[in-house]
């Protein structure tokens, strides 16, 4: 008898954490000898990895799940699996109320699924949610395609226990991998001709192997290959320190963009949101960041009509956007979660006022954004090239170290993954664009035979 394959598609949602997750998953099932499916109609797994830190982003997997039945119903015996902050939060009710779900699988228990898909052919329905105060998945190799850019999570959970936020429900306690390990994938993805590497953790600066801090860990993976750029995110104003600031200055491959969430303007509802630290403390630190860092840039995550949010409130969200100046946001309106603290005050600032308040603050970022992107015009930058631009085949397009998306005319001397000199003639608040001046880094030999 012939044992059949199983082959696995896997559907991503929510932040760089869970995408980074899905690469530790497919190299979980890769070593247990499962194939990866490239189109979902040739898989027979099909898991969807999932994010719940609003609303609108379970709402989107609801409907996705809708949408496959009709797989299922086309090829029967088919297996469908959630994972993620979904699986974490939701557990059994997922399986109770959504017959076409088979696994539910959280984010401390990837090393199980193989188990728990072979048991769903068997016909049993599995759950998997328990969350671990040690589970890194240290020693695991995540299955990464060739490229540029690749993520790295050097840390799970969080402790800080935002008032609004169901991340420390559904990623568990912090805890980190080894600085040892970190670097070592880093010296494989510069083997592999890999020129970004972003750190990833809900909150990096708490970074911690009992001997190296975050500061640590970015000095020594920015001495692995100065020819890889490193990025991590996200900074908790609370733990942002000193020492990291010189560190990101004292190396010029580490890229000068911090994304800096601020959440609101207003100490009192910077209080009741338990995000333990106030404003004066926030424009504090991105004056001594600028002090420190010559040209660095700055991007934020804002919440609009948070509970008991008045008007006052929201112009101090807009008076910090004008004092910061970021270079760009993610801006949310609030959305209750169940289980948080938030959920029990009242969510008294009707959808109304929240779309209101949610519109003037991506006006004035834009704005802001534009403004940035002009006063650009006529600097030189160091792009680094990641291929041709979503408009036009006749343009090449990658990024500066402060995250801003370049488009420039292609020539045969350039080739993705080069880092070339542009000099920026016009721009929109979203794009800058340039003339080719010169390619400043060679390529590696890599990337030559890839080509
Ligand atoms: N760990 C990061 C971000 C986590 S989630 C940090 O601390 O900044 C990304 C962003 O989603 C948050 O910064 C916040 O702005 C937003 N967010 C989280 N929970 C939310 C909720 N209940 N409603 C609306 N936005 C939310
Ligand atoms: Fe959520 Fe706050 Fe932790 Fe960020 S720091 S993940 S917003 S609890
Ligand atoms: Fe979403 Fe979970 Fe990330 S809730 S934002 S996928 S940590």
């Amino acid at each position: 008898m012939s044992k059949i394959r199983n082959k696995i598609y896997i559907e991503t949602y929510g932040c760089q954490m869970n995408f980074a997750d899905t690469e530790l998953v497919m190299g979980i099932l890769k070593n247990q000898g499962y194939e990866l499916a490239k189109e979902i109609d040739d898989a027979n797994v099909i898991l969807l990895n999932t994010c719940s830190i609003r609303d609108n982003a379970e709402q989107k997997i609801y409907s996705r799940l809708e949408h496959l039945r009709g797989n299922k119903r086309r090829k029967p015996g088919t297996v469908v699996g959630i994972l993620g902050c979904m699986a974490e939060r939701l557990r059994k009710n997922l399986i109770e109320e959504k017959k076409i779900v088979d696994l539910v699988v959280g984010p401390d228990e990837y090393r199980r699924l193989p188990e728990f898909i072979d048991s769903a052919f068997g016909g049993e329905k599995g759950i998997g949610v328990k969350l671990s105060r040690t589970e890194t998945y240290d020693d695991i190799i995540p299955h990464r395609e060739d490229g540029l850019n690749a993520w790295i999570s050097v840390m799970r959970g969080c402790d800080k226990f935002c008032t609004f936020c169901v991340v420390p429900f559904t990623r568990g306690r912090e805890r980190s991998r080894s600085l040892g390990t970190i670097i070592e994938e880093i010296k494989q993805l510069s083997a592999r001709g890999f020129r970004e590497v972003t750190l990833l953790g809900q909150n990096v600066n708490s970074y911690s192997d009992n001997e190296n801090d975050f500061a640590d860990l970015l000095a020594a993976s920015a001495k692995v290959d100065d020819s890889i750029r490193i990025r991590f995110t996200t900074s908790h104003p609370q733990d942002l320190s000193d020492k990291l600031l010189y560190t990101i200055a004292e190396h010029p491959n580490i890229c000068n963009y911090i994304h800096l969430p601020v959440q609101s303007g207003s100490n009192r509802i910077l209080e009741l949101m338990n995000r333990t630290y106030t404003i004066e403390h926030y424009l504090n630190l991105i004056d001594k960041a600028r002090a420190t860092i010559p040209g660095v840039s700055f991007s934020t995550d804002i919440i609009a009509g948070f509970p008991g949010e008045t008007i006052e409130d929201h112009f101090m969200t807009l008076e910090v956007i004008q004092k910061v100046r970021y270079d760009g946001a993610f801006m949310f309106k609030y959305s209750p979660r169940e289980g948080t603290k938030a959920f029990d005050m009242i969510d008294d600032v009707s959808e109304e006022v929240k779309a209101k308040r949610l519109n003037d603050i991506i006006d004035l970022q834009h704005k802001i954004s534009f403004e940035i992107n002009q006063s650009e015009i006529g600097t030189e930058k160091i792009i680094l090239v990641e291929g041709s631009s979503k408009k036009s085949d006749d343009f090449l397009a990658g990024r500066t170290d402060t995250n801003k998306i370049t488009v420039f005319p292609k020539n045969d001397e350039i080739a993705v993954g080069d880092y070339v000199k542009v000099k920026i003639n016009r721009a929109t608040s979203a794009t800058l664009f340039a003339d080719f001046l010169e390619t400043v880094i060679p390529l590696n030999e890599k990337l030559i035979a890839r080509r």
